[in-house]
């Protein structure tokens, strides 16, 4: 069930400077990853600067970021006929054709890179070094998904029939890279799309999807519509011409999309509940900088963040390793994304409910290593926190808090660190800190979890070289992973190709 890093495909390089014009990849070329902005060149410094000027600079949500006309009963029902009727035509195109414009796609979303940086940050809080990689790994979803539609029309004795109309549903913690991947990979396969964008971020799927547009997908064919009443939601996904549904967003919130329309085949990336394991022949400085990256990148508002960290042996009891620990997140600074010192920034709303309960209260027995603290008037901005002393079964242990909150466990051998780690219910992501080799085959042979990464942390799955996707709760269905090889196979069904004599 574990799929290697690809290493055949080479690491993007970063050279390249954003405020030279995009250079065009030829249609067809073969795939190779999309660099990310280097901010080690002095003009993307500058680029970077010129965007933060147009992002507002006090709390999410004070600012009119953007105004939608939000879909009514009747024009659902309209969108929902007429990307049925088109969606048809676009399943027949041949699949090169497809491609092209997807790979124009690709090209577009690399020009408005500034534009989607910007909403990222004005609406969804996201610094620009955690949204420029968003944009990377939507191009990438264009290149790539294009590259294995090309595919789908040349495999011997079968031919994929793709769903007519596919409903996408993506979250507001990745505003732009998961919305692009579902809708382009659906497009791909030959499938109409509907998508609801997240209202927290309304407007970076717009810009996403205006970009498609502006590349030529056909307005007909990629369908917008902004829903915040539950029951057009509902709506949508039952209605009985939507032949797929891609979600990714809480485990509750897929099951309830499934309860509205259980033949409903869909593809869902679910929560998590993610540990870092460092065992004592880690490197404690690489730990310590990678457990910080994952546990408060984006304030911890990732499905693939670590909220847990689990100290085998001595490390439990290693005063340079906590120190080190406590200086790689204490060091941090917090604050809105319009400032370019920035290093983690807001939640998305104010914390409430289990976040909330996670920032402010410990269970027996736990006690603050760091405590969080709260930095703005309506709770929306804090300081990360890290909980020690946690127990095994508790709360801290196995529910997801998503936000800047971690826990710290100690277990006295590695085989009792991945009964820990296992024990969650849900597998996505999954991070072990350890030099001895015998301790990393131990674990990559014992570990339950869909991503695993061994010496870096837990986030930032990069498409192709590490496809992205967990077991148990972390996902409902098809089980393919998003950015990989399979992902288009579970958009369509394929079927014996006809033959005549
Ligand atoms: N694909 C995202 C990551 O790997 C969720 O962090």
């Amino acid at each position: 069930s574990l799929v290697a890093l690809d290493d055949s495909v080479p690491e993007p390089n970063r050279t390249q400077d954003r405020s030279a014009p995009v250079a065009e990849v030829e249609p067809g070329a073969p795939f190779g990853n999309t660099p990310d902005t280097d901010p080690s060149l002095p003009a993307n410094r500058l680029w970077g600067r010129e965007i933060l000027t147009r992002v507002p600079g006090s709390r999410l949500g004070e600012d009119l970021v953007a105004e939608h006309t939000l879909t009514d009963v009747d024009a659902l029902e309209s969108v929902i006929a007429s990307a049925v009727a088109e969606g048809e035509a676009w399943g027949h195109r041949p699949a090169a054709e497809r491609a092209e414009i997807l790979e124009r796609a690709a090209l577009r979303l690399e020009q408005r890179r500034a534009d989607l940086l910007e909403v990222m940050a004005s609406e969804a809080g996201k610094t620009l070094d955690q949204g420029d990689p968003e944009v990377s790994e939507a191009i990438d979803f264009a290149r790539y998904y294009a590259h294995l539609a090309r595919g789908l029309d040349s495999v011997d004795g079968a031919t994929f029939v793709p769903s007519r109309l596919t409903v996408v549903t993506p979250p507001w913690n990745f505003p732009v890279a998961i919305p692009a991947g579902s809708t382009l990979a659906a497009l791909a396969a030959g499938s109409a799309v509907v998508i609801k964008p997240a209202p927290q971020a309304a407007r970076c799927g717009s810009v996403m999807v205006e970009a498609l547009w502006e590349a030529g997908v056909p307005r007909e064919v990629l369908r917008l519509v902004h829903v915040e009443e539950s029951d057009l939601g509902q709506r949508l996904v039952s209605d009985p011409r939507v032949d797929r549904l891609i979600l990714t967003g809480a485990y509750e919130t897929a099951e309830l999309f499934r309860s509205f329309r259980p033949d409903l085949p869909l593809l869902a990336e679910t929560s998590g509940k993610n540990a870092i394991v460092v065992t004592p022949s880690a490197d404690f400085d690489l730990a310590a900088k990678d457990i910080a990256a994952s546990g408060f990148g984006h304030a911890g508002q990732k499905c693939s963040a670590s909220s847990l960290v689990i100290l085998v042996g001595s490390v439990a009891t290693s005063k340079r390793f906590r120190e080190q620990l406590v200086d790689a997140v204490t060091s941090l600074t917090v604050g809105w994304p319009s400032d370019p010192e920035t290093q983690m920034g807001p939640l998305i709303e104010p914390a409430s409910g289990k976040l909330l309960r996670g920032l402010t209260t410990l269970d027996a027995g736990e006690s603050w290593l760091v405590e969080p603290r709260q930095l703005d008037e309506v709770g929306q901005l804090w300081s990360p926190g890290i909980r020690t002393g946690v127990k095994r079964g508790s709360t801290t242990h196995l529910t997801e808090y998503f936000g800047p909150v971690m826990g710290i466990m100690t277990a006295e051998t590695l085989e009792e660190a991945l009964s820990i780690q296992n024990q969650v219910d849900y597998g996505l992501t999954a991070g072990l800190h350890a030099l001895d080799p015998e301790e990393i085959a131990v674990w990559l042979d014992g570990v339950q979890a869909g991503n695993l990464y061994v010496n870096r942390g837990t986030t930032g799955a990069i498409v192709r070289r590490q496809p992205f996707g967990g077991w148990k709760k972390s996902a409902i269905g098809a089980g393919t992973k998003a950015g990989g090889p399979h992902y288009l196979f579970g958009l369509g069904e394929w079927t014996p190709a006809r033959s005549s004599a």
